[in-house]
């Protein structure tokens, strides 16, 4: 062999050497973990399409949470499952609600051992199943904005440390944003479901959470899969109205909108990995057809890799303990 061979396999010779070049880390640190708190359950649920999950009652949040904080997760996202669903979702807004219970009783007994974040939408809290209220046959953007202010207010006043708005309506992070300040939750922020997709991904969580719509669809609001340019305009839109973290929703499949995201704008970057993502690898691994601890690291190093700085995941404990033993 004549020629010069460019040897990139140098730098793969051992353990040391490739930890040495690594170039991109994951661990419990990125991680915010779900956790839902369905009101009056006696005992936990597991929820069928994703193995390991669980609605938990109130009265099993705070052994939930402790086990988050130990696994040094810094961070808590809150899905409510309320008993009472009406047209105007006013459970969601209530300050005796399943969701400001939780954080109340959480921010009692952590103080700031973590980040409180709850999800601020209304599919969960309306006999519709939609994320917005709907007026005569269509989701009225405007009056779901009040709504969705109400909801960040009520969860601010329980002493939550972001809200995460998730209900794809045009101007919620503004609504928001100015609810708070005028309420004086100055300190407040906002994680925004900024191009949140018309996924295919959500199913297994509109069990978890029993929000699935009772008619139609969320096309009229959600993010078409097709449109990139669309969901950077989603992203931006969420910027200028004053949010502090984006989200892209979901992770796996959106990798390019992560990447663009994080080279286009300086403000951080979340990423969710959504329920089907999760589904989808249980599933593979109960069958036998992939290792489902490697294959999750692959995963949550590739949403890492893309450029998300944060990673809501259902794998949050499970990876945490794995990255612990590593
Ligand atoms: C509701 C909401 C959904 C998810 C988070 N918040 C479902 C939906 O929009 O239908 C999906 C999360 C997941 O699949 O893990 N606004």
């Amino acid at each position: 062999m004549s020629f010069p061979v460019r040897r990139l396999r140098r730098l793969r010779i051992s353990d040391k050497m490739r930890e040495l070049v690594q170039q991109t880390t994951l661990s419990s640190k990125d991680f915010i973990c779900p956790v839902f708190v369905q009101e009056d359950l006696k005992n936990r649920v597991k929820i069928k399409s994703m193995s390991e999950i669980e609605r938990l009652p109130l009265d099993d949040v705070n052994d939930e949470v402790e086990g988050i904080v130990n696994l040094g997760i810094p961070a808590i996202m809150l899905f409510g499952i309320p008993t009472l669903k009406n047209e105007a979702g006013t459970s969601a807004f209530d300050d005796k609600g399943i969701v400001q219970k939780a954080i109340s009783q959480i921010r009692k007994n952590f103080g700031d051992k973590i980040v409180i974040m709850a999800d601020v939408c209304l599919c969960q809290f309306t006999s519709t199943g939609h994320c917005g209220i709907i007026q005569g046959n269509k989701i009225d953007n405007d009056t779901s904005l009040d709504t969705l202010a109400k909801i960040a207010v009520s969860q601010a006043k329980a002493g939550v440390d972001t809200v995460s708005p998730s209900a794809m309506m045009d101007g919620q992070v503004a609504a928001i944003r100015k609810a708070l300040d005028e309420e004086g939750f100055t300190d407040v922020s906002i994680m925004s479901h900024s191009a949140k997709h018309r996924s295919n991904f959500y199913s297994p969580f509109r069990d978890a959470a029993e929000c699935a719509p009772r008619f139609g669809d969320r096309k009229t609001y959600q993010v078409p899969y097709t449109n990139s340019r669309e969901a950077m305009m989603e992203v931006e839109t969420d910027i200028n109205e004053g949010v502090d973290i984006v989200m892209i929703k979901p992770a796996l499949s959106y990798l390019d909108l992560i990447a663009e995201t994080r080279r286009r704008f300086n403000i951080p970057v979340s990423a969710y990995s959504v329920s089907g993502e999760y589904a989808l690898v249980k599933a593979a691994s109960q069958l036998g057809y992939v290792n489902e601890r490697d294959i999750t690291e692959e995963i949550l190093y590739s949403i890492k890799r893309a450029g998300a700085d944060m990673i809501v995941t259902y794998f949050a404990k499970s990876a945490s303990r794995l990255l612990e033993e590593s």
